[in-house]
């Protein structure tokens, strides 16, 4: 038996959210704390809380909201950053205060425009200033993937010396490689003196597809907190995927001598719940998570699986929460069992009115679709919280016409800013021509940078789930909408991710900015 813990750190809410145009609302990010907390993962960081007033807001409910797994928020190694993390984990069971300078030369140098020194002064200082907030402190030396080794040791040393319980090594720029990064790892535990008194933790970054690899190679060579999101959401090309991180330690236990606690039947309802959010489809043969990550389409795999399942498969689908589609609601399902369901999917509303709104919504949709699943109750859920009360635009009417050979063109009508407006349009489909009309009344000058369509559950009468990403003057946003018409999903999508844009919430970047 691996008796040693694995700690699981998801920063899906923080790094994840630095995904361009993955921005969640704080109810949003509320309903992923609660569910990452169902999983038992052992740390979320819920945000950056000097970014915004809003991030600052999500920090606090995620903290209010989360009763068993520790919240963390991220500083830089400024006070104010510090104070205001403390601020917003006050309502906390358990807290960390997570903060970060960069280490590397070419960071201390371009970026900081700082000498060495200064940089080791400034993180013992910030250390000891998270201290008035919490004793649960990490540290993190920025882009150490890129450091050197003798400077990373000093400033290793110097902040567990005041006080940091957690080290993480950052690759930042996910430039290591797997037996690189379990080398460093190894040689900072075995050359920093003090180094039995913190976890060593590690942060991989996935631009040249090894965040996992990285990582696993870490755990290997002594590392026990592994920084992940879920279905590997993060800045640029992501962080490393915690489903892959948890299910090849929990798989492959001849190999890792540590085990995490978490409940792994949570993961795809985790994943769904955090795409159908942020409108990050997964890809279908993602490991894990992915569509066909247990299909087995071959004769002669599918022959081997029902002689016995070990011929192909190495893990079981339910034990990572695939389950057959369940039929829970119908046609005739009252508000009782409505908000029962919901209650064991851990969804709640903050107001009747909101659960009536929902409630409506599920009545109409139950009269499109007879078997409302699980998965049609989530975005049912989502699509309630798209809707804003000050949204500049609404989609009151939607009317396609496409016909063999002919021109598809559609009629639009939009509430927008209060008035009730029309416009038809043609295109070279039906949702061109929608796309087309609604510009036609909004003029917003965005660029459409993608468009996507799943279904949420099988079947030819399932609900469509589209993502529309927006551009405008550099700023990206994600619009969501679903129905069982993909067309009307379309300009629902559509006109979620404009109101978006309209909305436009300046944050600071972590990364980025003055210290
Ligand atoms: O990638 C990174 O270096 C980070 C730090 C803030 C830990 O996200
Ligand atoms: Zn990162």
């Amino acid at each position: 038996m691996n008796d040693d813990k694995l700690i699981i750190f998801d920063t899906t809410l923080r790094d994840g959210e630095q995904s361009p145009g993955a921005s969640m609302t704080r109810d949003e990010k509320v309903r992923i704390a609660k569910a990452l907390e169902r999983m038992r993962v052992d740390v979320i960081e819920a945000g950056f809380p000097i970014a915004s007033q809003g991030d600052f807001e999500a920090v606090q409910a995620v903290a209010g909201a989360v009763t068993e797994t520790t919240v963390c928020g991220l500083a830089r190694a400024l006070d104010k950053d510090i104070d205001r993390a403390g601020e917003a984990l006050k309502p906390a069971a358990s807290s960390r205060i997570h903060t970060f300078i960069a280490t590397s030369p070419i960071h201390m140098k371009m970026k900081l425009r700082m000498e060495p020194d200064q940089v080791i002064t400034q993180a013992v200082h910030a250390v000891k200033r998270a201290r008035n907030f919490t004793d649960n402190i990490e540290f993190s030396p920025e882009d150490a993937g890129r450091s050197e080794i003798d400077f990373l040791c000093r400033v290793i040393e110097a902040v567990i010396d005041a006080g940091a319980t957690t080290v993480n090594i950052p690759d930042t720029v996910g430039y290591n490689l797997p037996h690189q990064f379990g080398e460093l790892i190894r040689t900072l535990i075995e050359r920093v003196p003090n180094s039995d008194k913190a976890v060593f933790s590690v942060h991989c970054h996935n631009d040249l597809g090894l965040a996992v690899g990285n990582s696993l190679s870490a755990v290997l060579n002594g590392a026990r907190q592994v920084e992940c999101t879920i279905n590997g959401l993060g800045e640029r090309a992501g962080n490393a995927a915690l489903e892959e991180v948890v299910m090849t330690v929990q798989t492959r236990q001849d190999v890792f001598p540590c085990r995490t606690g978490l409940d792994t039947t949570q993961i795809v309802p985790c994943s769904r719940l955090v795409s159908g959010i942020t409108g990050f489809a997964v890809q279908p043969n993602k490991a894990i998570v992915g569509a066909n990550a247990f299909a087995h389409e071959s004769g002669i795999h599918q022959d081997g699986v029902l002689k016995s399942r070990e011929t192909y498969e190495i893990m079981r689908a339910q034990d990572v929460g695939w389950s057959a589609n369940r039929i829970v609601l119908g046609k005739h399902s009252g508000r009782n069992a409505f908000r029962t369901r919901l209650k064991d999917l851990d969804i709640e509303f903050e107001s009747e009115e909101d659960l009536n709104k929902a409630f409506t919504r599920f009545k109409d949709l139950a009269d499109k679709k007879h078997e409302i699943f699980d998965e049609d109750l989530q975005s049912l859920v989502t699509e309630s919280g798209l809707e804003a009360e000050n949204d500049w635009l609404k989609l009151v009417a939607l009317r396609v016409c496409s016909e063999t050979g002919e021109v598809p063109d559609a009629t639009v009508t939009l509430w927008v800013d209060g008035e009730e407006q029309q416009s038809a349009a043609a295109g070279s489909g039906p949702v061109d021509a929608a796309f087309k009309a609604i510009e036609a009344l909004v003029n917003s000058h965005t660029e459409l940078q993608l468009y996507s369509v799943n279904n949420i559950t099988s079947g030819t009468d399932s609900q469509g789930e589209v993502t529309v990403r927006l551009q405008r003057d550099g700023h990206i946003v994600n619009g969501q909408g679903a129905d069982t018409d993909i067309v009307i999903a379309s300009a629902k999508a559509y006109v979620n991710a404009l109101n978006k844009i309209i909305r436009r919430e300046e944050r600071a970047h972590p990364q980025l900015g003055d210290v």
